[in-house]
C-alpha cells in the first residue's frame, strides 16, 4: 500500500543523490600523450599498454542493421602502439548486465542511442555489449576502478559507452563517403584509393578499412589519448600498425536494405528500389541533414524541428520562381515568425541553394537554442540563437 508519510518521502529525497552518487575520475595534471612514452608509473592518465584508441564502426548488410545513412558502432578498441591487442583484461568485471548498469546510472538517452547506432547483427545488442566491453573495455588501463577517486561499483561502463557514442557522433562516415561521391550501390564499386582519401579528407588523418565478400564493411578510426579516456583529450592520427584488407579495387559498397531501425522513429524511409545517390541539388526526394561545427549531426524530421536520434524524414523539394519549395508528410514547409515550420496550412517558402547549402534570403546558417541530444528536439530559426546550423540535402 503506498503510504508516504513526510518522513518516508524525506527519506526517498535523500536516498537520491545516494544512489546517484559517483566517485570521480583522477585528477591528471598535464598528462602524456598515449604511445608517445611507456615510462609513466600512473596507467590512470596514461593509456598503457593499449594507447591507441580504435573507434571502429560497421557497414552491416546481411543483414542490414541501422538507419540506410548511417555506419553503426562497433567498438572502442585499446591497441598497443604496434598494431597488437590485448583482450578479456579482467573477468571479474566481465559484466553481463550492460543494460541495466547503464539504466542504475540513469543513461537512458544514452542506452536510446545504442538501440540505434550499436547493433548487433543477430539483434542481441547486449551481448554485443557485453562481448565489446569484456573483450576491449577492460583493457582500457585508465577505466580501472583504481582510477577513481570513491569509485562506485561499474561506473566505468557508462564511461565508456558514453565516450564511444561521443566519438562515433563526431565521426559520420556516411557523409564524409557520400561527399566524394561514395554511396551505396547495388552496381557500383570504388577503388581503395578513393574510399581511403575521402575518409582521409573528413578525418584529417588515415584509416583503416575492412572488406568481406568484397565489400567494404568496418572503418577504424585511430586516437592517441592525452589523460584517461573519461577526461583526457582525443587526438585523432594514423593508424599504429593495423592494415587494411580491402582489394584495390572493385570494392563494392552496398546499400542496406530495410533502412528502418528503433522504436521512436519519426519517419522511416519506406521504400524502395531506390538508393541514396548521394547530397546534390535539392530536387526530387531527400534528406535534409544537417550539419554544425563542421561535421553532419542529425536532421530535420517531417516538423522541420532537428533532431539527432531519430530517422530522417524524406522531404519533397519541388521548382519554384527562382529556387523550390520544400515539403515533408506534416506539409508544406515555410519561415514563419523566423522559425522553419512543415505543416498543413503552412505557406511554402521558396528557397535557394547555395554552395550545395539549403539557402533562405542568401543566407545558409539557420540556427537552434542547442545541439539536440537524446530524444530532444530542437526547432529552427533565422533569427540568431547560441547554435549555428546548415542544411545539406541528400537524395534519396
Ligand atoms: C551488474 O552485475 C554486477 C556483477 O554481477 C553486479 O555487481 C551489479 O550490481 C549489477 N548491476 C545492476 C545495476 O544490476
Ligand atoms: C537491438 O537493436 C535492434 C535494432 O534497433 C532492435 O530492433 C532490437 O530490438 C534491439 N534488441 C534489443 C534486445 O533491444
Amino acid at each position: 500500500m503506498a503510504f508516504f508519510t513526510p518522513r518516508v518521502v524525506l527519506a526517498s529525497l535523500l536516498a537520491l543523490p545516494v544512489a546517484l552518487g559517483l566517485g570521480t575520475p583522477k585528477t591528471c595534471s598535464n598528462p602524456p600523450l598515449s604511445c608517445s612514452t611507456s615510462t609513466s608509473s600512473d596507467l590512470c592518465c596514461l593509456n598503457s599498454p593499449g594507447g591507441q584508441l580504435l573507434q571502429t564502426q560497421f557497414w552491416d548488410t546481411s543483414p542490414s542493421t541501422g538507419p540506410s545513412n548511417s555506419w553503426t558502432i562497433h567498438g572502442l578498441w585499446p591497441d598497443h602502439c604496434d598494431g597488437t591487442y590485448d583482450s578479456n583484461c579482467d573477468t571479474s568485471r566481465a559484466y553481463t548486465n550492460i543494460t541495466e548498469i547503464l539504466k542504475s546510472f540513469d543513461k537512458t538517452d544514452l542506452l536510446d542511442y545504442m538501440n540505434k547506432y550499436w547493433l548487433d547483427e543477430n539483434g542481441d545488442n547486449e551481448s554485443f555489449w557485453e562481448h565489446e566491453w569484456g573483450k576491449h573495455g577492460t583493457c582500457i588501463s585508465t577505466l580501472e576502478p583504481s582510477c577513481y577517486t570513491d569509485y562506485t561499483a561499474t561506473q566505468e561502463v557508462p564511461d565508456f559507452f558514453q565516450k564511444t557514442v561521443d566519438l562515433f557522433k563526431t565521426l559520420d562516415s556516411y557523409t564524409a563517403l557520400a561527399n566524394a561521391g561514395i554511396t551505396p550501390s547495388s552496381s557500383k564499386t570504388y577503388t581503395s584509393a578513393a574510399i581511403l582519401a575521402a575518409l582521409k579528407k573528413s578525418f584529417g588523418y588515415e584509416v583503416i578499412i575492412q572488406c568481406a565478400s568484397g565489400a567494404l564493411d568496418e572503418i577504424w578510426y585511430s586516437y592517441d589519448v592525452r589523460g584517461s579516456v573519461v577526461t583526457g583529450d582525443f587526438v585523432a592520427t594514423d593508424p599504429d600498425g593495423s592494415k587494411s584488407n580491402c582489394a584495390a579495387s572493385g570494392i563494392k559498397y552496398l546499400p542496406k536494405s530495410g533502412g528502418g531501425t528503433g522504436t521512436t522513429s519519426t519517419k522511416t524511409p519506406t521504400t524502395s528500389t531506390s538508393t541514396p545517390t548521394g547530397t546534390g541539388s535539392f530536387s526530387g526526394t531527400g534528406y535534409l541533414n544537417a550539419v554544425t561545427g563542421g561535421s553532419q549531426t542529425g536532421c530535420l524530421i517531417s516538423s522541420g524541428n532537428w533532431y539527432t536520434s531519430g530517422t530522417c524524414a524524406t522531404y519533397t523539394a519541388a521548382a519554384s520562381g527562382s529556387g523550390f519549395t520544400l515539403k515533408s508528410s506534416k506539409g508544406p514547409c515555410g519561415i514563419s515568425s523566423s522559425a522553419f515550420t512543415c505543416a498543413s496550412g503552412t505557406t511554402a517558402t521558396v528557397f535557394t541553394a547555395k554552395g550545395g547549402l539549403l539557402s533562405y534570403n542568401g543566407d545558409t546558417t539557420f540556427y537552434a537554442a542547442a545541439v539536440p541530444s537524446g530524444s530532444t528536439q530542437e526547432s529552427i530559426s533565422t533569427s540568431s540563437k547560441s547554435v549555428s546550423v546548415s542544411f545539406q540535402w541528400q537524395s534519396l
